[in-house]
């Protein structure tokens, strides 16, 4: 039988994962790869590393360096959070929400990470000017790295959520959108190990509660929203009714689910309806 196959049939790895990996360890696209094709004795090597790279909990996407978000390509490590496709569908979301963009539409995505949200935005609407913001000097590396790769001109800025923005901003913010740590501490140790150990824990936990940095986004973004502006913030699936108490004082808000069908994203509009 061809390796190839032999590898690919192998208990212990799913077949897509292990088609993933192999494509790692060939240098090969996955459509090159033919389960009756042959592979080298170093590629076979290489392949085995990472099986066990993979089985001792490090996410595929750090294996494979890239990860795929909307329209997007974006290279992942472990200085920011690995997108998840929860995020992709907020995103989605917050797209038909805006619709459309002009030069003088403004979108700000808090805690960016990787730069994914602030990057499909600008892919998205080109003429829009977005902007994000993200303590960890780490993970702002890789969005700039990643704007560049990509051509997207984002202006990233380091700071605690809000106050790194230029104050022209204030009451100018069309679009707000955020995927910011809301994990409690409590909760940290029996996260999945490929998350606990692998992606950083600044970006998951939020404080005692879960609900910390929810809270101070809730009470400063109205103040930066212009008017009709819409908010799109992602949050636990245990959190919706706290997150409606907190963004219900200032916006029309509701609660969307995710692609699993679970509450995940708190919308936002500042005077008008968030419904559609
Ligand atoms: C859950 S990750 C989200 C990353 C990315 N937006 C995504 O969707 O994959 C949260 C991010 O918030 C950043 N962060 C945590 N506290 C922050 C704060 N007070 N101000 C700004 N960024 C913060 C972390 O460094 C991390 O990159």
């Amino acid at each position: 039988m061809p390796l190839v196959r032999r590898l690919l049939e192998r208990p212990g790895v799913p077949p897509h994962e292990a088609e993933r990996l192999l494509a790692v360890a060939t240098g090969r696209s996955r459509r090159d790869l033919t389960a009756e094709g042959e592979i080298g004795v170093r590629e076979a090597e290489r392949y085995f590393e990472l099986v066990e790279r993979r089985r001792a909990g490090v996410p595929l996407q750090h294996l494979e360096g890239t990860v795929q978000f909307g329209p997007i390509e974006l290279s992942s490590d472990g200085r920011a959070l690995v997108p998840r496709p929860e995020t992709e569908r907020l995103w989605e979301e917050a797209v038909a929400a805006l619709g459309d963009a002009g030069p003088g539409t403004v979108i700000v995505d808090l805690c960016t990470g990787s730069g994914n949200l602030a990057l499909a935005l600008k892919h998205r609407f080109p003429s829009a000017r977005v902007f994000a913001t993200d303590r960890s000097s780490e993970a702002l590396e890789l969005a700039e790295e990643n704007a560049g790769a990509l051509g997207l001109d984002v202006t990233f800025l380091q700071g605690d959520l809000f106050a790194p923005l230029p104050g022209e901003l204030y009451e100018r913010v069309d679009l707000l959108v955020a995927n910011p740590p809301y994990v409690a501490e409590s909760e940290f140790d029996e996260l999945p190990v490929e998350v606990r150990d692998h992606d950083p824990r600044r970006a998951l936990v939020a404080g005692p509660r879960g609900d910390e940095i929810l809270e101070r986004i809730a009470r400063d973004a109205y103040w930066w929203m212009a008017t009709g502006g819409w908010l799109f913030c992602e949050i636990g699936e245990t959190q919706s009714q706290r997150a409606l108490e907190l963004f219900g004082v200032y916006l029309d808000v509701e609660v969307r689910l995710d692609l699993a069908r679970r509450p995940r994203i708190l919308v936002g509009r500042k005077g008008g309806r968030c419904c559609v």
